[in-house]
């Protein structure tokens, strides 16, 4: 039975005064998650299949042999709650090898692009409870299945790498209580490499991921009636190797000044708008990290050329 419950949509109130707050402060920034509206989370797909991206194709890469592993190690009925869902692809491989999985939660910021997606992995999987769950899995979130313990978490794609590192231990410890005693969690989490390949990993030849940093600009013009001149910012993205962790930017070519509902927002030439913070975590770092927040890693998995990581938690 495919299910969909709406927990927590994204106001445009909410929108509106997280933009100002960030635009307004004096280093101004967005928050990532504004980038996944409909078209955001559409052209993310596309940065999936670019060559410069690794990490999509490396953690896929992984995913049979993780799957194969798991279908060992978790013999009691399983429910699969996946943080940041989006297009549901990578749980593919779970499902269909691990034979103990009977319900599987997505939640996701992006409703519309989620309910589709997971209409046509219910369909796939006619055995398996679907669920999609617009909500922003920043915040802590409640999970409605009757099932309060023995929960699979999963969290993908390096995601916990949007998060500075102390917000990815406030993450690890809300999914901990999230998913219950007993549980445990899968993570994918993008490795340190070489800082030109991170490079070209961000700054594609085509310009999709320059696409995908404007398109928040183009979502401010859209859900707060603005009339950004997007041309005007140039899509910027480093490693900072002292961080570890790239940086993408929005940055004015011009002097300019913008309106948000009435409030003058001043540019100067060279301004930068941080919208994006990558992190790339070594093993240990990475373990370190699950110690803080609670977690023991189980397993550790690495790609080809340890272009990519993913890690079995458990509590
Ligand atoms: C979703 N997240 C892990 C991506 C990343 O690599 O940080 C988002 C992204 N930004 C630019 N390209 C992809």
């Amino acid at each position: 039975m495919f299910e969909v419950a709406r927990t927590d949509g994204i106001a445009n109130v909410e929108f509106l005064n997280h933009v100002l707050d960030g635009l307004t402060a004096q280093h101004k920034a967005l928050n990532p998650k504004y980038f996944y509206d409909e078209q955001g989370s559409y052209i993310f797909d596309q940065i999936c299949d670019l060559k410069e991206y690794y990490p999509y194709q490396a953690e896929l890469s992984l995913l049979p042999k993780i799957a194969a592993e798991l279908n060992v190690i978790l013999q009691s009925e399983q429910s699969v709650v996946e943080f940041g869902a989006g297009a549901v692809k990578k749980i593919q491989p779970l499902l269909s090898l691990i034979k103990s999985i009977k319900n599987f939660t997505a939640i996701d910021i992006s409703g519309e692009h989620l309910r589709s997606a997971c209409a046509t992995l219910q369909a796939e999987f006619p055995n398996i409870d679907i669920r999609a769950v617009e909500a922003d899995f920043c915040k802590p979130v409640e999970l409605k299945s009757e099932v309060k313990e023995n929960r699979l978490g999963f969290f993908p794609g390096s995601t916990i790498g949007n998060f500075t590192p102390m917000e990815a231990r406030r993450f690890l410890s809300n999914a901990k209580q999230s998913l219950g005693a007993n549980s445990k969690f899968l993570i994918g989490v993008d490795t340190k490499k070489s800082p030109i390949q991170l490079h070209h990993a961000y700054n594609d030849a085509q310009g999709v991921t320059a696409q995908f940093n404007k398109n928040v600009l183009e979502r401010i013009n859209r859900e707060l009636d603005c009339d950004i001149d997007v041309a005007k910012f140039e899509h910027y993205a480093f490693f900072n190797v002292a961080k570890g962790c790239i940086e993408m930017h929005l940055v004015s070519l011009v002097e300019q000044s913008i309106d948000i509902d009435g409030v003058e927002i001043k540019f100067d030439v060279g301004e930068s708008i941080h919208t994006e913070s990558s992190y790339k975590y070594s093993p240990k770092q990475f373990e370190a990290l699950a110690s803080d927040a609670g977690w023991k890693v189980e397993k550790t998995w690495l790609a080809d050329g340890d272009m990519f990581s993913a890690f079995l938690l458990s509590c």
